[in-house]
């Protein structure tokens, strides 16, 4: 018997009005998937009269978002709102009165998610995220069910848009980060307040959940290790080519044997590597996995309807779930007793590869000293390139990378170089990511 699906949106803006339009544009094919009908009764928006993306003549507007959860009609909201506060109480209040919860919202899962996924557990009501870890990529439904019979090893991903546009336009056309940021908030790619993806947070978000789904564990924002991009420099971009890599803004989620890595910061990718031809506002996500092997998920990040791909994906298991009865599929992926909360690895912990960057005085010995205080903490110095100063400029540009070695060791060397007479300045760190 066909069943009628009944939506509320809180929010109808780029997200909201782009699932109206696959909504409505596929609704012939999704009844032919889940033999019932999905119907948006209402939306919630804060300014009735505002310019829309889609036909809003087939529901009511409302600017009260309370009245869609506490709407006894309504079966599922889709919460696109943005936010932590308000998106939070509203949520939490629709988990009250029954309703399933499908949401784009990345902050609101990775910074409150474990007190939702436990509310929307005890009420027995499908809470679904697809939508908010890299838009149009089904990284969430792969990870919970394509991948389930596997260990996931680690998770490395290109997951904001906005810094893998800026870090390309900058290595593609050679420009510094000041300009191509300008010209990618012109654009609209970047927010007017852009701190949020150039700074890794929106990143650091995505990691959050992406973790929490690759190993069972509980959302941890805060222990996520994060810089942004805005210190890399034109020269960085060109240091790592001439070494035969590309700077890529990563999420990187690790399991080790002492504990989980959890971290976003730009890092050297190996040119020949597929992460390092992700290019523009592309997203991908590389999961190692022990059974897979390496599975690379490539696509839109964001935009209307990719991420309405996602939101739709979600609504069709709630038509399916409402078929059956059954919520088969936890909400992390995992039994929701067998979560557990793993040690997260501080960056005093870190191991990897290293690309250090220095201004150092062009005299005899500089090299020596440099490399002596490698030795002197047993790290081993993989290429070292020294550029010839330009005519009347007495530094010159030392940049090398190191073996697979601690951070703490790599660190004490930075110190130590620092304080060397001849170092100008501060030493540039970039990690390595070798895979
Ligand atoms: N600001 C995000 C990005 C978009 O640039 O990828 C959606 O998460």
């Amino acid at each position: 018997m066909t069943e009628l699906i009944k939506v509320g949106l809180l929010g109808l803006g780029t997200v909201g009005g782009g699932t109206v339009n696959v909504l409505q544009r596929n609704s012939a094919e999704i009844s032919r998937r889940t033999g019932q009908s999905i119907q948006v009764v209402a939306a919630a928006v804060r300014e009735i009269n505002a310019d829309r993306i889609c036909d809003t003549n087939l529901f009511e507007l409302t600017d009260d978002p309370v009245s869609i959860v506490d709407n006894p009609e309504i079966d599922v909201v889709i919460e696109s709102m943005g936010g932590t506060e308000l998106a939070f109480d509203l949520v939490m209040r629709a988990i009250a009165n029954g309703k399933h919860i499908i949401t784009a919202n990345k902050a609101l899962i990775a910074v409150r998610g474990n007190e939702i996924v436990k509310a929307a557990v005890e009420a027995n009501v499908m809470l679904a995220f697809e939508a908010a870890v890299a838009g149009g990529i089904s990284v969430v439904k792969v990870l919970r069910e394509g991948l389930a019979g596997n260990q996931i090893k680690s998770i490395v991903g290109i997951i904001n848009g906005t810094g893998n546009y800026i870090l390309t336009a900058m290595g593609d056309e050679q420009r510094d980060f000041a300009g191509v940021l300008a010209e990618a908030q012109a654009l609209g790619y970047a927010e007017a307040d852009p701190s949020f993806d150039v700074d890794g947070v929106d990143a650091a978000h995505k990691l959050t959940i992406l973790a929490s789904l690759s190993f069972g564990m509980p959302l941890h924002f805060e222990r996520v290790y994060t810089e942004g991009i805005g210190e890399i420099t034109l020269t960085d971009i060109q240091m790592a080519d001439e070494f035969g890599y590309r700077i890529k803004h990563l999420g990187i989620a690790r399991h080790t044997e002492t504990g989980v890595e959890l971290r976003v910061h730009p890092t050297l990718v190996p040119k020949t590597h597929l992460l390092a031809n992700v290019n523009g506002v592309m997203n991908a996500v590389y999961i190692d996995a022990d059974a897979a092997g390496s599975t690379l998920l490539y696509g839109a990040g964001a935009g209307a309807e990719p991420t309405a791909s996602s939101i739709v994906a979600d609504l069709i298991d709630v038509a399916r779930h409402k078929q059956s009865g059954l919520i088969n599929v936890p909400i992390l992926g995992f039994q929701n007793d067998q979560i557990d909360d793993l040690q997260v690895i501080a960056q005093s912990e870190f191991a990897s590869a290293y690309f250090l960057r220095m201004e150092a005085t062009d005299q005899p010995g500089v090299l020596a000293e440099i490399s002596s205080i490698f030795a002197g903490l047993d790290v081993s110095i993989e290429a070292i390139t020294q550029k010839e100063p330009p005519a009347g400029v007495n530094t010159a540009a030392i940049s090398l990378i190191t073996q697979f070695t601690d951070e703490a060791k790599v660190l004490k060397a930075i110190g130590k170089l620092e304080s060397l007479s001849q170092v100008s300045g501060a030493v540039k760190l970039i990690r390595i990511e070798h895979f």
